[in-house]
């Protein structure tokens, strides 16, 4: 009769237990691995969820030099497709920002991010790596102390138990992590006032730029994902039901708002996948509570307007990981101490470029939050002069290609 089947909690240990299977907890177990440290991810879902499941994609150069540090980046150096131009269309006009010749000169990399995981996935499980999928974390306990727990469910519900000298919360916004963190912790939370309908479509882009329409009616988005899948955004009512739009008004919207008689038609195609996306940031403060570390989604979310979440949480793995090794191999805690000033340096640089691009993409007219009407039209005036400013003004630009890809 094994222990299994007596329903008794099962303890496992590793030195370092990773929660989520995300790019923060696939990044961080791959460079654990690979500097000898004992670590497990656990990841609630199964793998071909995992693996398919369709987020992000725009890399930042950045995320490519840390990848490519590590000999992660095979993937995104084969299919991943440089960007390097925003197009800006307003009533008054459009402009092109080639943002890739602007500022630190730095380019994205347009990679879905289904293909990023799959890539990390693949090299962590490749090199030996310990992974437990359908591994539901419930709590992590003792993180005050060197020998915090986690308590697990597996796919059929049984219980266990994992015993750790560190946790990495990369469970998101919603894990086991942030439900584990202590009363005191500092939560700065923001509601823009804003939603989005979040399309996948399956037709091939209609710009060779990402495309921001600030229109009357609302901001729409056209950002590549490959050759034949484009994401767009239509910016709609809070509460908008996600299926509450057909297709055909889906599309007349994007061509009124994207000024397809202006600007030529888009190419339309059947939507795969749509969401609404109220767009909400946070920043949990510190990241680090004793053996308790959190990183990606699980210690920051950004608003999806300037597409920082994937690369902050690539950047934050890295960083976690040459603290984790220090500590763990070298018995120098020093980065770890500093680990969360470090992130939140470039977490509040994320969130404040993401703030301004929300403000400039969207007319206050629109955001019922935005307060009483004469403080909008004032608000609404100074928001075209930022984009008449950022079509003028080559320092502008400059800043803007600085932030806009930089993390
Ligand atoms: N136990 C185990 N796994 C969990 C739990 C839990 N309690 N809760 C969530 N998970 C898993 C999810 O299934 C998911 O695979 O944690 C993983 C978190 O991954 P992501 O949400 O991708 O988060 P992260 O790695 O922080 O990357 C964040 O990537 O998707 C982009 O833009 C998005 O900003 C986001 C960024």
């Amino acid at each position: 009769m094994t222990e299994r089947q007596t329903n008794r909690t099962v303890e496992e240990t590793a030195d370092v237990v990773i929660l989520g299977a995300g790019p923060a907890g696939l990044t961080l177990g791959n460079l654990l691995h690979a500097a000898g440290i004992d670590c497990v991810v656990l990841e609630r879902a199964d793998r071909a969820h995992v693996q398919t499941r369709a987020r992000a994609g725009f890399l930042a150069a950045n995320t490519v030099r840390v990848l490519d540090r590590h000999g992660l980046a095979a993937g995104l150096h084969r299919r991943g497709q440089p960007h390097g131009t925003c197009e800006f269309r307003t009533e008054n006009g459009s402009f092109r920002l080639d943002y890739g010749a602007l500022g630190r000169r730095e380019l994205h990399t347009v990679y879905p991010q289904q293909d990023l995981v799959d890539d990390l996935l693949t090299h962590y499980l490749e090199a030996g790596g310990r992974i437990a999928f359908g591994t539901e974390a419930q709590s992590v306990r003792d993180a005050a102390g060197p020998n915090p727990t986690v308590d697990v469910r597996d796919a059929e519900g049984r219980p266990g138990r994992w015993r750790a000298r560190y946790v990495a919360g990369c469970d998101g916004r919603h894990g086991a992590a942030r439900r584990s963190l202590p009363a005191g912790t500092l939560r700065h939370q923001r509601d823009h006032g804003v939603s989005w309908l979040g399309l996948i479509a399956e037709a091939p882009p209609s710009l060779d730029a990402v495309g921001y329409a600030m229109h009357p009616d609302g901001f729409a988005g056209h950002m590549a994902r490959t050759a034949d899948i484009t994401r767009y955004y239509l910016q709609c009512e809070r509460g908008t039901p996600a299926d509450a739009w057909s297709e055909d008004r889906i599309w007349a919207a994007l061509d009124r708002r994207m000024g397809a008689a202006e600007h030529g038609p888009l190419r339309h195609g059947r939507i795969l996948q749509r969401s609404v996306i109220d767009l909400e940031s946070d920043v949990v403060e510190p990241l680090r509570h004793g053996s308790l570390l959190l990183a990606g989604d699980a210690a920051s979310l950004p608003a999806p307007a300037a597409a920082k979440g994937a690369n902050l949480a690539v950047l934050e793995a890295e960083l976690l990981a040459e603290a984790l090794v220090d500590e763990l191999s070298h018995d120098d805690s020093r980065a770890l101490d500093r680990y969360s000033e470090r992130c939140l340096q470039h977490i509040w640089r994320a969130q404040e470029f993401a703030h301004w691009m929300i403000q400039l993409l969207h007319s206050p007219l629109l955001n019922p939050t935005a307060g009483p009407a004469e403080e909008s039209f004032f608000h609404e005036s100074m928001r075209r002069a930022r984009v008449e400013s950022l079509r003028t003004s080559r320092t502008h630009q400059d800043w803007f290609a600085e932030n806009y890809v930089g993390i």
